[in-house]
């Protein structure tokens, strides 16, 4: 299995081209099942949930053309609304495919998307909504088998403004008779990218970005192309990459808007941002300072999926940080593995203190998941001597060969 092998204490220079967005690229992977026609996405990330999304369309039956940054997908080939259980266990993700089978056939199966290493997440507000539109859904022997002699547009008043619900009951509705409302909508930027794909498709959705979206079900689609968004989160792993190391880092093609609450973050470490139009410029600082409150919130608050980075940089701040996660239960399984490399942290339910010590030290540490995985191999950038990050799968899963970026800007980074 994969490991990186980190010699630390480099501080990184250089420029880094930002990626497409992995919260992105999926739901509109998903989506393309709905035109039955030709769709062009580029700006594709190559990524371990990218290539299980396309795996999932193929076996629908579409046809999938893989040519490096842009994929064709002609979705007037699907034939089947089952998918297959190993793909969808691998990713969870794959719930948004419930949606989109409804909108073009009527009829989705799908093995229930078990629990993640990130805590429960439920997919109850999924379910309870496509009901109130006018699915049938029966859980039988952990699958879901849904029907539908034609979704309604309703009101829909969502209970937590989930992405993944938000952007399943925008799918559904596309094609629903009449107009669906959701209220207390998700309002990340993926979802007003997924707005600008469906819309250039033919469908009619508005609000994405607010509160409250609305669609209106049409009855014909059109091809489509599209170019996927950047990926805010790999934007933000970097900045810290750079604010931890004391290095000096600009990172291309950003929307400044996306970020600004990473931004407005490290900036209270002493980490200097300077945004020209669609670059960042992050300077790290001597030493880092603390972060009285980080607390973790659907956009535009802090976002969860870079909980883990901060927490490593505070770990070598110099004072105390509180870090409150108020978006997924049992996030802070990197703690464990940042205390091994010498982080004095306490965790206490959703609520992680950060004391923060002088140096790292390197030391053998397991990526649990994702953004975790990103965290410890920031940390073993900036820790004395040599970490391992042993299950650097969980980290190809939203980040193209980060051991090639991170020895772009000098990092001694290999992968073994
Ligand atoms: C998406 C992102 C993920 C990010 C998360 C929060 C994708 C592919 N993934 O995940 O990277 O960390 O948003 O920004 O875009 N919940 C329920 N019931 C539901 C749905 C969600 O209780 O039916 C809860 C979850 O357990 C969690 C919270 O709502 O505590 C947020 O989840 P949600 O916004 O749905 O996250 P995802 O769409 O799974």
């Amino acid at each position: 299995m994969e490991k990186y092998i980190i010699n630390g204490g480099k501080a990184l220079f250089g420029e880094v081209p930002i990626i497409g967005a992995k919260n992105a690229v999926l739901p509109i992977l998903a989506a393309t099942v709905i035109n039955g026609g030709e769709n062009t996405i580029s700006n594709i990330p190559k990524l371990k949930d990218v290539e299980v999304m396309i795996k999932i369309l193929t076996s629908l039956g579409a046809k999938v053309e893989d040519n490096g940054e842009t994929l064709s997908i002609d979705s007037s080939t699907i034939n089947n609304v089952s998918l297959p259980e190993e793909l969808v266990r691998e990713m969870r993700s794959s719930i948004i495919f419930m949606g989109a089978l409804l909108a073009r056939f009527g009829e989705a199966v799908l093995s229930y998307p078990g629990g993640c290493e990130i805590g429960p997440r439920p997919i109850d507000l999924h379910l309870k909504s496509l009901r109130q539109m006018g699915a049938t859904i029966e859980e039988s022997h952990g699958f879901l088998y849904c029907k539908t002699k034609g979704l309604r547009g309703c009101d829909i008043q969502l209970d937590y403004p989930s992405v993944g619900a938000t952007e399943n009951i925008i799918l559904a509705a596309v094609t629903a008779e009449g107009i669906t409302t959701i209220r207390n909508a998700a309002r990340e930027p993926e979802i007003i990218d997924l707005q600008d794909y469906l819309n250039k498709a033919g469908c009619r959705v508005k609000g994405a970005g607010t509160s409250i979206i609305t669609i209106e079900g049409v009855k014909e689609l059109f091809n489509c192309e599209h170019r996927i968004i950047p990926d805010r989160i790999v934007a933000g792993t970097f900045m810290a990459a750079a604010a931890i190391t004391k290095g000096e880092v600009i990172l291309k093609n950003i929307v400044v808007d996306h970020l600004q609450s990473i931004i407005a973050k490290l900036k209270e470490t002493g980490t200097t941002t300077i945004t020209d139009k669609n670059d960042i410029k992050i300077i790290g600082p001597d030493k880092l300072g603390p972060i009285e409150m980080l607390q973790t919130l659907p956009f535009p608050g802090f976002p969860t999926d870079m909980q883990a980075q901060f927490m490593a940089l505070l770990s070598i701040a110099g004072g105390t940080s509180i870090i409150n996660e108020t978006v997924f239960e049992n996030r802070f399984k990197h703690a464990e593995e940042l205390t091994r490399m010498g982080a004095n942290i306490k965790t206490f339910g959703n609520v992680a203190v950060i004391k923060g010590v002088n140096e790292l030290t390197g030391a053998k540490v397991f990526a649990k998941d994702l953004r975790g995985g990103a965290a410890l191999v920031l940390s073993g950038l900036a820790a004395q001597g040599v970490t391992e990050v042993e299950n650097v799968y969980h980290i190809n899963r939203g980040y193209e060969n980060l051991n090639l970026s991170l020895q772009r800007l000098g990092a001694n980074i290999i992968s073994v």
